[in-house]
């Protein structure tokens, strides 16, 4: 692994092309509003997907299907404040690029316009291939996303990992090289075995970005809610959790209520002083105020 200079402001696209040929690792994370992405800057990500898992991690849904546009354009927007350096991609969601290209790159343009997104993110080949061309047409970048995508589980018979026969594994093969042929300056790869994606990795021109797909692919992709431990639903094998927030921030809240109510806090040095003497004229002018009113009335 070799560690070029980084280069100042925001991280050049192209230098994704150089890294991959460096053999330098590119790490990407989710990340929804503006503290979560000012973090994720300052421990030196490269990139931040604001992903559609915004709808299960941070919306409450069960799937990532029902996450909308204008939804993900709000998220985006409070990423793109507080992200200087890493590249930020917008994830477009389920029913935002399938039907057209015409669809796919009005959508893609809101991203960037209206989210402040670098560049976007779609899932699947096939159909897909089209509106890669189309979007990078329009001079807007697109990463690719192969694999278990999501959005399509249902037709994949569940969150299952892919590519898990040698038909299949060729699929993905040829679906990575048809989304780098159509444009994609990146493909992640979800939950497909380490050798078919380390396969995909080496035959790539751009680079790959796992996500429980091995450490031969050229980036790896963690969900932000996962790898701090702040979801507490049940989370894939392929993640590794590097805190438990959930614990830290519940056992926290727990102690506030419990302060609260027993009357702990605030203390003194959490309340704002008020010289004594105008104090003492405060009273004198409610007094005042409490003999106006029993005048009044009586
Ligand atoms: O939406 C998302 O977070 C993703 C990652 C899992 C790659 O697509």
């Amino acid at each position: 692994m070799s560690t070029r200079p980084r280069t100042a402001g925001k991280l050049p696209l192209p230098e994704l092309l150089e890294m991959k040929r460096a053999g330098e690792k590119i790490v990407m994370v989710t990340a929804y509003d503006a503290p979560g992405a000012r973090l994720a800057d300052a421990a030196g990500i490269d990139l931040i997907l604001v992903g559609d898992t915004a709808a299960m991690v941070v919306l409450g849904h069960e799937s990532t299907v029902p996450v909308t546009m204008d939804e993900m354009l709000f998220l985006t927007r409070s990423v793109v404040r507080a992200a200087k350096r890493p590249v930020v991609v917008g994830d477009m969601p389920f029913g935002t690029y399938e039907a057209s290209d015409e669809e796919a790159v009005h959508n893609a343009v809101r991203f960037v316009k209206e989210g402040g997104a670098d560049v976007v993110k779609l899932e699947g080949a096939g159909p897909s291939l089209s509106r890669v061309r189309a979007i990078t047409g329009a001079g807007i970048g697109v990463m690719g996303h192969i694999g278990l995508t999501p959005q399509s589980a249902t037709v994949l018979g569940g969150f299952k990992a892919q590519g898990r026969t040698a038909e299949q594994a060729r699929r993905l093969f040829e679906d990575a090289l048809a989304l780098e042929a159509a444009g994609c300056f990146a493909v992640v790869l979800e939950a497909v075995p380490a050798p078919v994606a380390a396969r995909i990795t080496e035959a790539l021109q751009v680079p790959t970005i796992g996500i429980g797909a091995g450490a031969g692919c050229d980036g790896q992709v963690l969900v932000y809610h996962d790898l701090l431990g702040l979801y507490e639903g049940r989370a894939p094998r392929f993640v590794k959790r590097y805190a438990d927030l959930a614990t830290g921030i519940r056992t926290a809240l727990e102690a506030y209520a419990g302060e609260v109510r027993s009357g702990r806090f605030p203390e003194e040095q959490h309340t704002y002083s008020i010289p004594e003497d105008e104090l003492a004229e405060f009273e004198a002018l409610l007094a005042e105020d409490l003999q106006g009113d029993v005048r009044e009335r009586s």
